[in-house]
């Protein structure tokens, strides 16, 4: 499971490690986004939510875990990235997995100073098109908003404009930061990561958070 806040990079990691160690990744954002590109109700519902900074609620967020889960075989690793978000949907995922003989056995907590996440999303771009992720700052596109993936438009995220990224990061200090406490008296191992690195050291710590050295 990855925790932290937004913008310290969570997706661009969960994405490196499944591309180089296997397992499911499971991101509520990532699966909530897909939902309103494909105008499903449920998409409808959180886009409320979502373009204010505000999360969505428990209910929706776990009936959408539970339909994900009940497609990934038993054997095979999950990554939650984003996921749970507060303590009612920790809970509930802790029920869910027990009744298939399972429990969240690694937490990896990815930490970084305030004016780095806020300049990471303000410089963040993605394709709509084939969901490659850029950064004006960091790690541009060849071509200025062209994806150097597929050819597509770059966007800009509704949510990574200046006032909802300093709502986003207040939700998180509200609703999602206590999960440190609740996994660590919870039996699970906790790593933290310096995530305000270059992106190869922190897959490094990343990877053997999760026991898969690179
Ligand atoms: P979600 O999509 O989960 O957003 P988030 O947690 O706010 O995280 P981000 O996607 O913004 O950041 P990230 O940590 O993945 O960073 P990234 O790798 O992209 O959620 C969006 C919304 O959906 C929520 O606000 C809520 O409304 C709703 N939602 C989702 N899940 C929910 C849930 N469980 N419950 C309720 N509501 C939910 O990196 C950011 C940028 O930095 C990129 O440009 C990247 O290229 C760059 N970057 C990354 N790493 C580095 C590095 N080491 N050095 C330099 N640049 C870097």
């Amino acid at each position: 499971m990855l925790l932290g806040p937004p913008g310290v990079g969570k997706g661009t990691q969960a994405v490196r490690l499944v591309d180089e160690m296997g397992a499911e990744h499971v991101s509520t954002g990532d699966l909530l986004r897909a939902a309103r590109r494909e105008g499903t109700e449920l998409g409808q519902r959180a886009q409320r939510y979502m373009d204010k900074g505000e999360l969505v609620p428990d209910s929706l967020i776990l009936d959408l875990v539970r339909e994900q889960l009940s497609e990934v075989a038993a054997a095979t690793d999950v990554l939650f990235d984003g996921f749970p978000r507060t303590t009612a949907q920790a809970t509930g995922l802790d029920v869910v997995l027990e009744r298939v003989g399972r429990s969240v056995d690694t937490v990896v907590l990815f930490e970084a100073p305030e004016d780095t996440l806020v300049q990471r999303l303000s410089g963040r771009r993605s394709c709509p098109d084939c969901g490659a992720v850029f950064n004006t700052y960091f790690s541009p596109p060849d071509s200025e908003g062209v994806c150097d993936r597929c050819g597509g438009t770059l966007v800009q995220r509704v949510d990574d404009e200046a006032e909802t990224v300093k709502r986003r990061l207040q939700v998180y200090l509200d609703q999602t930061a206590p999960l440190v406490s609740f996994y660590d008296a919870h039996g699970a191992r906790m790593t933290r990561v310096a995530a305000d690195r270059d992106v190869d050291d922190v897959f490094v710590d990343f990877a053997a958070a999760v026991g898969g050295g690179v």
